[in-house]
């Protein structure tokens, strides 16, 4: 309020200097601008939804409540819409001011509805929804037409086969001039003698081959070859996994489209950048993924999950990388986008490959795939190096990104490590990403992880009332989240390494457990343990 007055004070100097100098059109302009802002601050996009059930939807709106930015004073609230049942038990032991809408189901149309009677309401006044399959199913479209399309960011159904359809996102990469894989081809699924020869060529030139289911597939539709022994049994089990899908979406005719790229190889790095509705962007900090279920490569028996842990900023970002990531990426896209006339206020998150010299510099990057929303776990440790958070997603909405630009705390570095549903129970489950089982309670030691500064974020968690406790509903239950400052001169690496001895120590000690039926003392839990390695490995290898 105390700015609101300033900045009154200020606009008014403006008018009467403007009307002075008998300049009527811009005394009047300058109001105007003044009046739009700060009605844009009073009521237009101040308390900031999230809609989803996962761990980033939550932690965006805490870090949209709390954070603070020092270049826009304004306020922020943030709301869940749905989340878990946990999420509001949580919030109410630690105090987190995050409110909650909930929905009917989990469906699109659930969601649109609660959105569209929350803003009505004025519980909320903007909303941007986490999981992918929210846009396919037409959240966008639905607010649109009730007449809200200037409140929700991500793109309508028009534009979401960016991500929802990879073939498609191919030929619009190829029109736009956005480098991607050296080779790709589309073939039909169902003829295996193509399909062969197509990855026996890509092996030969390139050292292996993608199969890439192209439409929803959770992350999970990729599968990588990369010797000749492997070709059969990887498409195998790629059509015993989507054939049900295939059926269900081309039934009995034509085609079932399989894209195949050549490999890439290189650094994994992804960037999300937000978008406004006149094309203005603004690309975050960036993150590295560890999408794999255990260290090493990817294989039948490591296979590539939803993503078990995250590190911001990624070890081999460079200012110089995320413009590369901007002229060769974001612009061409955004282009493309007006031009096939599906541009709206939203997110963007490519996957890439780039490539680097010996001093760790960036030399050519290609785009992997190009997703629509934010990334889990990605989204989490990237958001918790922002402190303008609300201010982006104003901008985004307003079409002013052109002039908020992301505060980082660029001298903290962010990990996230997610805690899953390990192997065993009544079935013999194998755990997270194969099955799980659910509905055991879990027992936190939330002082211990208030005194050591880790953040517990919910996730597929639920929360029995009655009893009290926490039960985890399987997969990926709750992250661990911490910041560490590298102050000048501290060697990053190891500054790295002791948070996340910090956060596995938390984990060994037992300090967040999900007690297994069969064993009181035991832990369901599992965790990837070698999040954040890669800083120690960046400075071994190019002296960073
Ligand atoms: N972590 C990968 C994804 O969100 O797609």
């Amino acid at each position: 309020m105390k700015n609101g007055v300033h900045e009154f004070h200020k606009c008014l100097k403006t008018l009467d200097s403007s009307f002075r100098r008998n300049d009527g059109k811009r005394a009047f302009s300058a109001f105007y601008d003044f009046i739009k802002d700060e009605s844009g601050k009073e009521k237009g996009m101040r308390r900031i939804a999230f809609a989803g059930t996962d761990g980033r939807t939550m932690l965006w709106a805490l870090v949209t409540a709390t954070a603070t930015s020092e270049q826009h004073p304004e306020s922020f609230e943030g709301v869940v819409v749905r989340g878990t049942p946990s999420m509001p038990e949580f919030s109410r032991r630690l105090q987190w001011p995050v409110a909650f809408v909930p929905t009917q189901s989990n469906a699109a149309k659930d969601y649109a509805l609660a959105v569209i009677e929350a803003i009505k309401r004025q519980e909320i006044d903007a909303v941007v929804p986490m999981p992918e399959a929210l846009l396919f199913e037409g959240i966008v479209d639905a607010l649109e037409a009730a007449g809200l399309s200037d409140r929700i960011v991500g793109l309508s159904r028009a534009g979401a086969f960016i991500e929802g359809d990879k073939i498609r996102c191919k030929y619009l990469c190829k029109k736009a001039g956005i480098p991607v894989a050296p080779r790709w081809r589309d073939v039909d699924a169902k003829q295996y003698p193509e399909v062969l020869t197509t990855c026996l060529s890509f092996i030969d030139a390139f050292g292996g081959a993608v199969l890439k289911y192209p439409y929803s597939a959770g992350g999970k539709g990729a599968r990588i070859i990369l010797n000749t022994w492997d070709i059969r049994e990887v498409y195998d089990t790629l059509m015993r996994d989507y054939a049900d899908d295939y059926r269900r979406l081309f039934e009995k005719k034509g085609n079932w489209p399989l894209l195949i790229e050549s490999r890439m190889s290189g650094v994994e790095i992804s960037f999300t950048i937000f978008v406004d509705k006149v094309g203005n962007y603004q690309i975050l900090p960036t993150a590295m993924d560890y999408p794999e279920r255990f260290e090493g490569p990817a294989s039948k028996d490591n296979p590539i999950t939803g993503g078990v842990g995250a590190i911001s900023p990624h070890p081999m970002e460079t200012a110089e990388l995320k413009e590369i990531a901007g002229k060769r990426i974001a612009e061409p896209l955004i282009q493309a986008m007006k031009e096939e006339g599906i541009l709206r206020p939203c997110v963007i998150y490519p996957g890439c490959f780039v490539s680097l010299d010996a001093f760790g510099r960036s030399t050519d990057i290609r785009v992997c795939e190009i997703n629509i929303r934010l990334g889990e776990p990605e989204a989490q440790p990237v958001a918790r190096r922002l402190r303008n958070l609300g201010a982006l997603i104003k901008g985004t909405l307003e079409g002013t990104l052109d002039r908020i630009k992301p505060e980082v705390r660029d001298d903290q570095v962010a990990l996230s490590m997610a805690l899953v549903t390990g192997p065993g129970g009544p079935d013999g489950q194998r755990g997270y990403p194969w099955s799980c089982t659910k509905g055991e309670a879990l027992e936190i030691d939330f002082p211990y992880f208030k005194r050591k500064g880790i953040q517990i974020i919910p996730s597929a968690m639920t929360y029995s009332p009655e009893e009290g406790v926490f039960k985890s509903d399987g997969t990926r239950v709750a992250y661990l989240n911490a910041n560490v400052t590298v102050k000048p001169g501290e060697d990053r690496g190891q500054v790295v390494e002791r948070l996340r001895n910090k956060l596995l120590a938390a984990f060994d000690n037992g300090k967040i457990r999900v007690i297994p039926r069969e064993n009181p003392q035991g832990n369901r839990l599992d965790m990837r343990r070698d999040v954040g390695t890669h800083y120690a490995k960046a400075a071994e290898i190019f002296h960073l």
